[in-house]
This record gives structure tokens, sequence and C-alpha cells, in this order.
């Protein structure tokens, strides 16, 4: 019955029915891309040079940074996380949570209930409960059947959620940025079935020399033009390896610099008691633990104590800055203005540069730049928060996000396509594909079996010699692919 209808259609129908299991092939192999096909899983590489400012870029040449402005996405404003310190915002990178979620709220803490400090100058910083309010987007990925590579991002070397990254240096200064590129170049290209989805890469400059030259100093050129050197080291590298077409690569930091003045500092010995408090995090914003009933002594000691100085009781910590809802927040937090430095007594190094300021200023805001082939080309975007990145992560990753502060949609525009409305919050699962392709499938199957049907009478009926061996050919090949539906 079906030879008959197939004897009966012209020769497009038989041209129709080869291609349109190809065309359901094609398809479904969109649709699997998109869900949680490991294997194809696009690549990215999330960068973060260490206190790397937004307009560092158009201070000196920087030719490198410059070809991913022209290839990919450049965004002028980035309104980081409260506070604008190292350890809460590369958190809030892989998070998409503010400070108060995430539970990384400083670089040196203390938690009540666990009656223990966090430091960077002690091993604290390995004990995983700190760092487990949250879950970083390599641990998700994992969870998801990808990997991840991590070359000594905060953090990275820390079990969390009983993980570690599937590949990760242990955190050492003295590991050169050549070494670090090398190995996630590494990972990234090795065999398939290890090879790393997700890489993230730190390098602590030039966050070093903007503290000890200050961001103003003409000194601070040669090291921008450095850092511009290591980027195009690792531009280099990725193609190399062939992976420069098909990594996303994003360049970003964490936070900015600006310049401080050896007479703005504010000494806390002058207006309160050292025994009535104990100081937890240090300037620009000081986080205050006063001793047992001593809050509101101290709290209105230092109050109208010093025109440079903000002073907040946690509960009065404006709710833009998302820096509140914390144990790990101490009672009474000090923030000083642009410039300025908080200390007990003058006692010590001076810095001349610093960060952790007020979020919304513009010398604590990082550079972001992009490219690669979820990202438009030659685009300009105005503003983004920095938790808005973790959605986009997850998004060209193809990982559900976890429940976090940023939103896809503020971002969009950054993609070579859009991604389709349903998208933001829950990216397409398997029990969401059509049955159309599978219909459509097994219609070109029959098709196809028809025309063979009918081919074999033609053949052996010795009709059509000419096309023997072509049809064979790209027929067979073609069913046996469907029939594995
Ligand atoms: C907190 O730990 C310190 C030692 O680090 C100890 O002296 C103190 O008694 C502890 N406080 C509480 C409430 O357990
Ligand atoms: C840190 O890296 C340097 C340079 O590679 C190496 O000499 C040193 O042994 C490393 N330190 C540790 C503790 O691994
Ligand atoms: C300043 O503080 C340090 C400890 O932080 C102390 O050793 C020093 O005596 C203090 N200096 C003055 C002048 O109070
Ligand atoms: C940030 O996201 C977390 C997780 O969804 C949520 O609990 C928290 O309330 C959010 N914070 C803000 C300020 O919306
Ligand atoms: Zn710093």
């Amino acid at each position: 019955m079906l030879g008959c209808f197939v004897r009966r259609g012209c020769p497009l129908v038989c041209l129709w029915a080869l291609l349109l299991p190809l065309v359901s092939l094609h398809r479904l192999d969109q649709r699997g891309q998109r869900g949680h096909s490991v294997r194809d899983r696009p690549k990215l590489l999330l960068v973060s040079f260490d206190g790397f400012r937004w307009d560092y870029v158009d201070r000196v040449p920087t030719p490198n940074f410059h070809s991913i402005m022209d290839e990919g996405v450049t965004v002028e404003r980035v309104e980081n996380a409260y506070i604008t310190k190292t350890f809460p915002n590369h958190y809030s990178l892989v998070t998409g949570l503010y400070a108060e979620t995430h539970g990384i709220v400083a670089n040196e803490m203390y938690d009540p209930i666990m009656n223990q400090s966090f430091s960077m100058e002690t091993d604290s910083i390995y004990e995983s409960r700190w760092w487990e309010e949250a879950v970083p987007l390599w641990v998700t990925i994992q969870k998801a059947g990808g990997k991840s590579g991590a070359a000594m991002w905060p953090g990275s070397d820390v079990k969390i959620h009983g993980m570690f990254p599937t590949q990760f240096l242990q955190y050492n200064a003295s590991v050169s940025f050549e070494t670090r590129v090398e190995r996630i170049v590494d990972w990234f290209s090795a065999p398939k079935e290890k090879a790393v989805d997700f890489g993230v890469l730190y390098w602590e400059e030039p966050d070093e020399s903007g503290h000890n030259l200050g961001p103003q100093s003409s000194l601070m050129d040669v090291v921008i033009a450095g850092i511009d050197e290591k980027l195009g080291f690792l531009i280099n590298e990725l193609k190399k390896a062939g992976l420069y077409e098909q990594v996303n690569l994003i360049v970003t930091s964490d936070h900015g610099m600006t310049q401080l003045f050896t007479d703005n500092i504010i000494e806390l010995d002058e207006y309160v008691s050292r025994d009535l408090y104990t100081l937890v995090d240090k300037s620009p914003v000081v986080g205050i633990l006063p001793k047992e009933g001593k809050v509101q002594e101290v709290y209105n000691k230092l109050l109208d104590a010093n025109p440079n100085m903000v002073v907040y009781k946690k509960e009065e910590i404006p709710t833009h800055f998302h820096y509140q809802h914390n144990i790990r927040i101490m009672p009474i937090i000090l923030e000083a203005k642009e410039g300025w430095t908080i200390m007990q007594n003058r006692t010590g190094h001076v810095m001349l540069g610093n960060h952790g300021y007020d979020n919304t200023l513009r010398s604590m805001q990082p550079v972001f730049v992009a490219r690669g082939p979820a990202f438009r080309q030659n685009y300009v975007k105005t503003s983004m928060r920095s938790v808005d990145l973790y959605p986009l992560m997850c998004h060209i990753l193809s990982v559900r996000p976890l429940p976090n502060n940023g939103s896809l949609l503020n971002v969009q525009d950054l993609l070579s396509s859009q991604p389709v409305p349903t998208m933001p919050s829950t990216p397409p699962r398997v029990t969401e594909y059509s049955y159309a392709p599978v219909i459509g499938s097994f219609i070109s199957v029959v098709m196809v079996l028809c025309f063979l049907v009918f081919y074999v009478r033609q053949v052996t009926l010795k009709q059509l010699p000419s096309l023997k061996h072509r049809s064979r050919e790209m027929s067979q090949p073609l069913l046996q692919e469907d029939l594995h539906l």
C-alpha cells in the first residue's frame, strides 16, 4: 500500500523523504544541546584580574582587552557587591548572591555561633562551613554531570558541599600566571570525557600594585600594560590549543581601587576605648563587635565622631547594600568616605590605594569584557550588576541556576542568540521535548522505506542504473540513525 503511494509520487516526494529525517535529527540535536547533554556543553572560562578597575583599559594601550571588546561585549558599569573586597566579590561572581546571602561577608570575619574567626592569614579559609551558605557554580555543574577546573579562584581549593572542582590548584601566590594558564588550557583541551566545561582563573594583580603605589601613580601604567600582556598570553595559549573560537571567555575583576591620602586617617582610639569592642574587619568598612552590653555605648561614641566616617548599627545599613541579614555582619559597621582610612591608631603600614568602599562609587567598579560563540560582537552595554553574571553563565553552560539575586533578563542582550521566553528561571528539560520531531522522523523512516522499496524494484528492473550506488549510500545510514529513536 505504501509502495503504491511512492510509486505514484513525483521525484520531489522522494527527495523530501530523504531530507526530512535529516532535518528532524538536526532539531533533536539542538534540543539535546540545550538540555543536559554533557558532551556538547559549551565551554566557559571566567578570568579575574584582582583590582582591575573598569577604566584601566582606556588609560594605556591595552590591545588584548580591546581585541576582546571589538570581537565581543563590554559592560561599562558593573555594580559589584558590597563590601567591595576580594573574597565577598569573588564568591558573588560564582554564586549570583549578595554577600549577606552567600556568607563570605568580608575578608576577615567572626561568626558568633561558631565562635570562630575567618582570616586570610590563617588556615580558617579552608574550613568548609564558612563557604557552605552557598553553592559555587563549579559544584552545581559537577552535580549536573559536567566538569570544572580552577586555578586559584578564592574558595576553589576548599571542599564545599563535599566537592572540590574536578581539577584545581592549591592556592600558592608564587605560581606564575603563565603556569596557571597552561594548566587551565590543558584541562580544557583534555580528551572529551575528561575535558572541563567551566574554568576559573585568578591573578593577584593589579590589586597588589594598586595598594602599594596608589592608582594615580604613573607607575601603574606599566602594571596595567603588563596585565594586558598577560591577557595576550592567555589568548595565545587558547589559540595554540585550537580553543579560542570555542571557549566563551569572560574577563572581569572583583573590584576597582581608589587613591588614599596619608593625612586622611580616622583614628578610632581618639573616640572609643579598645576595651569596649573587638575590631573584626579592617578599613574602609570596619566591623565592630562591641563587648557584651556595650553596643549603644560604642555606637554613641562613634556616631558623630568624624565627618569622614559613616556609622551604622546593623539594622540601619541601607537596604540597597544588601548587607544586613547575616550573623557574620557585625552589630556596628563603620564606612570610611572614599580615600579615607579607618585605623585604631596611625601605627603600621599605610597603603596608597584601597577598595572596599560603597559599591556605587565608580572607582570601586571592575572591568567587564567577554567574547566567544555565546556573545554578541562589538557590543557595548551600559550597566549590569555582578550578581547577574551567574544566571548568564548558567545559561551559557546549560546548567539550571540555583536561586540567586541576579537576573538573566538584565543581561541577555549580551548574548548572540536570545534565550527563548520561558528560559529565565528554568532551562529546558528533557520532558519538554515535543513529539513533533519523533513523529516527523517516524514518517520520514516510512517514506524512506517506501522509497527503497520503490528503488529496489526499479533497480531490479534495471531502469535506473546510474543512481544505484549513490542512493544506497545516502539512505542506509539515515535509516540506521532514525531507527535508534
Ligand atoms: C570562644 O572561643 C574562645 C577561644 O577562641 C574562648 O575563650 C571563649 O570562651 C569561647 N566563647 C564561647 C561563648 O564559647
Ligand atoms: C609554591 O610555588 C612555588 C613556585 O612554583 C614553589 O617553589 C613552592 O614550593 C610552592 N609552595 C608550596 C607550599 O607548594
Ligand atoms: C598603636 O597601636 C599599637 C597596636 O596596634 C600599639 O602597639 C601602639 O602602642 C599604639 N600607639 C600609640 C601611640 O598608641
Ligand atoms: C537573594 O537570593 C536569595 C536566594 O534566592 C534570597 O534568599 C534572598 O532573599 C535574595 N536577596 C534579595 C535582596 O533579594
Ligand atoms: Zn585588594
